[in-house]
């Protein structure tokens, strides 16, 4: 049985997602990865003759690969629609968006602005789930915050300390783990700060939760006494032009032995792609404290859940 508050819906931000809503993510989640790791099968693909249209307007291993073989899992279909295709200006979004509708039961979108993927959405009356834009990536937050779930049940109170860019990944485990009461800080230089709009919610879902937004430019500061060490690249896809300039900005961001040393219990957490030697070095990133692998295959249970309850099945 699905939980009927989520089905019919769309995921554009993780601040969609009430506490509720993802303590029904977590525990379907956790189901679904139990039998499929189990068994490598679901007794009852509960997602049968269901078909799935992912729009990339970016390239992608987890998010696409999660997707599709996660729709297969499931007993239905995912199909792969390149830029040239969808998005490329041969039609516009909400045309795009009224013919998938007929012919096909979900959207999931990785595009460069963020509006794109809520056009996507307002024009389409299936649901439509962000698969990255510039501002949000939900879908990682999901996984993200199922694995810490996983491993420290009730995330109340855990703290969090994201080491890097206020990007789109901060930005969707700012809101989902202030929505769910966790303590959020981040250490980013001067300049590559989150939006302000992002932070404003996030600050609206904490009070209401218990949980508390901060910000340092230190990151020794950030990660002493957290739970949880959090890194992501430190230019994101599209901003490739800024790559010098950006790894002398974030030189002192580093995640290496002697920030960790800063927070010795606190596991590490990286969305990948990971570029090893710069935003992480492989002696963390493949050391005992990492859960980084566990967030990737994470995608896989925690999408599955998402579509299975979107889906309504
Ligand atoms: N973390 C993530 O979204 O990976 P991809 O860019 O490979 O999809
Ligand atoms: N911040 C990164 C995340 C990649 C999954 C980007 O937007 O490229």
């Amino acid at each position: 049985m699905t939980n009927a508050a989520l089905a019919g819906r769309d995921l554009i931000s993780a601040a969609d997602l009430s506490a509720q809503d993802i303590a029904v993510l977590f525990a379907r989640a956790g189901e679904l990865k139990a039998e499929y790791r189990a068994e490598r099968r679901h007794a009852s693909p509960p997602l049968e003759r269901k078909t799935l249209a992912m729009l990339f307007q970016k390239p992608s291993l987890r998010t696409r690969v999660t997707f599709e073989a996660g729709m297969t899992q499931l007993g239905g279909h995912a199909i792969y629609l390149e830029e040239k295709i969808v998005l490329g200006g041969r039609e516009t979004v909400g045309d795009v968006a009224r013919n998938l509708e007929n012919f096909v039961d979900a959207i999931m979108a990785r595009t460069g602005p963020h509006e794109v993927v809520v056009e996507l959405a307002a024009k389409a009356s299936i649901p439509v789930i962000n698969g990255l834009t510039i501002r949000e990536h939900p879908c990682q937050s999901l996984a993200d915050l199922f694995t810490l779930h996983e491993r420290f049940g009730d995330l109340r109170g855990a703290t969090l300390a994201f080491v890097g860019d206020g990007n789109n990944v901060y930005h969707s485990l700012a809101l989902m783990g202030a929505t769910l009461g966790m303590h959020v800080r981040l250490a980013h230089p001067i300049g590559y700060g989150p939006s302000g709009r992002i932070v404003e919610r996030a600050e609206e879902l904490a009070a209401a939760s218990g949980g508390s937004i901060s910000f340092t430019q230190d990151a020794r500061e950030a990660v002493a006494g957290c739970d949880v060490v959090y890194t992501d690249a430190w230019t994101s896809m599209g901003q490739e032009a800024e790559a010098e300039e950006r790894r002398d900005a974030f030189a002192r961001y580093q995640v290496n032995r002697a920030l960790m040393a800063a927070s010795p219990d606190a596991v590490v957490m990286h969305c990948l792609p990971a570029h090893r030697g710069e935003e992480i070095t492989s002696e963390v990133m493949d050391g005992p404290r990492s859960v980084i692998f566990d967030q990737s295959e994470n995608r896989l249970h925690a999408q599955k859940a998402l579509l299975v309850e979107l889906l309504g099945a």
